[in-house]
């Protein structure tokens, strides 16, 4: 979500007729577009204290913005600790950047751009980091409130984007010549266009737009997620066999003091279910250790489920109080070599799961969506994803771009498939 407000942001200053600078330094504007759902994120933009001092020296002029959630956390606080930035913008005020930008340059004092309640329902980047792949926003916000979560409060509560101007997108990306959608939302599962089972009749429709390939789509809600849907992207030859599929935590006891709405044998049958009708699919999840009250046994259940279940790859967090989330009220007692001693016993597990699942994929025959160059010197000379969303590496000409192939997996690693174009 923040990535797609970057290319937001991004071509809406292209569009005000400002360019891209070739480094950080001898930008005339500097965006940092801040995530505050981990305190750790939060850290480092104000580590950037003294280098906005630098840049600043450097170029008097040059106009400094804090923009995106940690904007709408913080407030006026960010003026304290960084003294430098010019202005601060929350994530549904982004499209007044542009002039707040243009008052800076004529130097009035700190600015403030925040509060509007909701986002406003328009708008689509005009300028995107690939041009094969695009993120589409579904949805804003949430409504869920899980108590250790600061989104409600900084995104906003849920508010769908109606389905005309995300099929309007969609067409125009096809148009471009773009062969994936990623649809994005905080629970898309919750989607709402008025119609009964909003977000597969809105799967539906975008199975049929001529020139996209492939559909992907993040995040499903284990409470919201069905074999409805599991059935759909089965019978959907563009949806993707990938679920994202945040599950927390492994202990019945923390997944309710998180307000999660789920149990852990509700999750293992929507698991169970999804493995049945989507074979050779791939599960993938968040993890959050050291949330108030964890006890050993709570991890071990934890660890446990992550053995049984075997995602394809994990999102491992240590926990961080968020106020205003529930949970900050808690006692946040989980001592933090504890909690990093949980965060790498499972790091550690993952591993091992990625790398049995990555190596009984050696010699086998997949789809690949050819997405880019790979770095420069490597002798697999690009890149793409798998139907089940694993980064293949492989050699080939640079006219394969954009290109479905399939590729011989040859070797693995827990990340990353390398393989051989199949001609
Ligand atoms: N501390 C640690 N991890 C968190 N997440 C959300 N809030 C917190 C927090 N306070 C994680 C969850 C979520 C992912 C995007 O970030 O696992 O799914
Ligand atoms: Fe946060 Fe829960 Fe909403 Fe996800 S579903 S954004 S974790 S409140």
């Amino acid at each position: 979500m923040n990535s797609r407000d970057t290319e937001l942001v991004y071509g809406l200053l292209l569009e005000n007729g400002y360019g891209k600078a070739d480094s950080a330094e001898n930008a005339d504007i500097i965006l940092f577009n801040t995530c505050s759902v981990r305190k750790h994120a939060e850290d480092r933009v104000y580590g950037q204290a003294l280098l906005l001092r630098k840049w600043k020296r450097k170029n008097p002029n040059a106009v400094l913005g804090v923009i995106g959630c940690m904007a709408q956390n913080h407030k006026e606080k960010i003026f304290d600790k960084l003294p430098h930035v010019d202005f601060v913008c929350g994530p549904a005020n982004i499209y007044e950047i542009p002039e707040l930008i243009k008052k800076a340059l004529s130097r009035r004092g700190h600015l403030l751009a925040l509060d509007r309640r909701q986002r406003p329902n328009v708008g689509q980047p005009a300028c995107r980091e690939s041009d094969v792949s695009a993120s589409v926003s579904i949805s804003e916000g949430c409504d869920n409130f899980c108590a250790y979560c600061i989104v409600p409060y900084v995104r906003g509560r849920e508010q769908s984007r109606s389905e005309k101007l995300i099929l309007d997108e969609i067409k125009n990306l096809a148009d471009l010549g773009y062969k994936e959608v990623v649809l994005l939302g905080q629970n898309v599962n919750s989607y709402k266009s008025g119609r009964v089972n909003g977000f597969v009749k809105l799967l539906e429709d975008i199975n049929k737009i001529k020139g996209i390939e492939r559909i992907r789509f993040m995040t499903s809600h284990p409470k919201d997620a069905s074999p409805r849907l599991f059935k759909a992207m089965r019978d959907m030859e563009k949806v993707c066999e990938h679920l994202h599929l945040p599950l927390q935590s492994g202990s019945d006891r923390i997944l309710k003091r998180m307000r999660r709405g789920y149990g852990t044998a509700k999750y293992l049958k929507l698991v169970e279910s999804f493995r049945k009708i989507l074979p050779g699919s791939s599960i993938t999840t968040d993890i959050i250790v050291g949330f108030p009250g964890e006890t050993e046994k709570d991890f071990d259940r934890t660890y446990k489920i992550i053995e049984k279940v075997k995602f394809d790859s994990a999102f491992i967090f240590k926990y961080s109080p968020r106020p205003p989330a529930k949970a900050s009220g808690y006692p946040d007692d989980v001592p933090p070599d504890t909690k990093a001693g949980r965060n790498q016993a499972l790091l550690k597990l993952q591993e091992n799961v990625s790398r049995r699942i990555n190596e009984s994929l050696v010699g086998k025959n997949l789809e690949v969506l050819v997405e880019a160059e790979n770095s420069p010197g490597k002798i697999e000379t690009l890149w793409g994803r798998t139907r089940t969303n694993k980064v293949a590496v492989f050699g080939g000409e640079l006219n394969l771009l954009k290109k479905l192939i399939n590729i011989r997996v040859k070797s693995v690693t827990p990340y990353t498939l390398v393989g051989e174009k199949l001609s």
